[in-house]
């Protein structure tokens, strides 16, 4: 894939009607209101830029899936609201995406001005990536950006539709997730670490592979798919979370790494407890050997020992997945540490989005990360190498 796209800065803006895709699906709280603004703030470059530079913009994007419906709580409204307090200008909402008031009102903004198309998935045509709808999109602007990393790898009609039928470049925010991402597969500096957590071993497989073999000096295993792992190895591993159909895999997996001379880590002490609450019975157990009724629930400290002297001395680290049920305060103390460590580091320092990312950040410590995608999926699927839709379809830089 070409990481090398041309940004807003490539082109002429001025005057112009531009679409803007942004990634606007925030987490909203019990109340309605957004939980974490962070992909709202992340927007703000590119759309401050086209403000200025005397663009008038139509901003869109989804909330949550709503499967072709329209569904008042996953409206954009509290989005507009929170766009109007970081940007100081009215962003006045067209509930009907591409019909007549949307029209009118773009065909009415002005430069300097913004406004924000309702949540584009309440259309069924948009993640169908029908044409009709994509053209309908496009005839309201002169360019297409799209800023909306998050959901890159979707082929949807305003992720990538819609370039069939504009000058399409990226926004600020794509153009660094590309190009530090990108940096780190084509030419990373060496040691490489990948860091990979989460629960699931089957959703990183390939991410795994492609790291262990062909990229990374070492890669560090945490969180519940290290127990997959583990029992592959024949260890004792409770009550805690596996995927037996993976066993096997992972143990074929483990032996291909050893003959290729990869470094695959897993942790040897673990934080168990015999509920699953922050108050439970909790102990340090040496990781495959957890007792029944237990189950693993964070790394232990001689893990975060040893995993953080690695991630210390690495040029380049990727990391993807808490350690353990972070959400409990007894269980985040391994993921709070590979945070400190990933800030630590005096390499590049990459964070794959989702819970690392929200880590980080309730921790302070974003400012002492290299880059922090605001992709899950997405990220997932560029650093496995595979092309994402919504970055294919922009304009090759010159
Ligand atoms: C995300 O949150 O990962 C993106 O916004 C994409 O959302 P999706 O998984 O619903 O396509």
């Amino acid at each position: 894939m070409n990481y090398h796209k041309k940004s807003v800065e490539d082109v002429d803006v001025s005057g112009k009607k531009v679409f803007l895709r942004c990634d606007f699906n925030v987490p909203l709280d019990d109340k309605g209101g957004i939980a974490d603004d962070i992909r709202i703030r992340g927007a703000l470059p590119t759309i401050r830029y086209l403000l200025e530079h005397g663009a008038a913009v139509i901003l869109c994007s989804h909330l949550g899936r709503p499967k072709g419906q329209v569904n008042s709580k996953m409206s954009l409204r509290p989005v507009a609201q929170r766009l109007e307090e970081f940007l100081n200008i009215k962003i006045p909402m067209a509930a009907d995406i591409d019909g007549p008031i949307a029209q009118m009102m773009s065909n009415g903004i002005r430069p300097g001005q913004a406004m924000l198309l309702e949540n584009i998935r309440f259309r069924p045509e948009e993640e169908a990536n029908d044409p009709d709808f994509a053209k309908g999109l496009a005839a309201m602007a002169d360019l297409y950006v799209n800023d909306a990393f998050g959901t890159a790898h979707r082929a949807h009609a305003s992720t990538c539709g819609i370039a069939k039928y504009l000058p399409a470049v990226c926004g600020f925010l794509v153009q660094k997730e590309i190009s530090v991402m990108g940096k780190a597969m084509e030419n990373p500096e060496h040691p490489f670490v990948a860091i990979l957590g989460g629960a699931k071993v089957s959703e990183k497989l390939k991410l795994i592979e492609k790291l262990l073999m062909e990229k990374c000096d070492s890669v560090l295993v945490l969180g519940a798919m290290s127990f997959t792992f583990r029992k592959a190895m024949g260890g004792s591993i409770g009550n805690s979370l596996y995927e037996e159909s993976l066993v096997e895999e992972m143990g074929q997996l483990m032996e291909r790494a050893k003959d290729a001379g990869c470094n695959l880590l897993l942790p040897v002490d673990t934080v168990v407890a015999d509920q699953f609450q922050n108050d439970a019975d909790i102990r340090t157990v040496p990781a495959g050997a957890i007792p029944e009724g237990y189950a693993g629930m964070d790394i232990g400290p001689a893990t975060v020992e040893i995993y953080t002297s690695i991630i210390e001395s690495a040029r380049t680290g990727v990391w993807n997945g808490p350690a353990g049920v972070y959400e409990f305060s007894n269980f985040a103390h391994g993921t709070r540490a590979i945070a400190s460590a990933v800030a630590n580091s005096r390499g590049v320092s990459i964070i794959g989005g989702g819970d690392s990312a929200a880590a980080v950040d309730q921790m302070g410590l974003s400012r002492r990360v290299t880059h922090i995608s605001t992709g899950g999926g997405a990220s997932l699927e560029f650093l496995q190498g595979m092309e994402l839709p919504g970055v294919a379809c922009l304009q090759d830089a010159e």
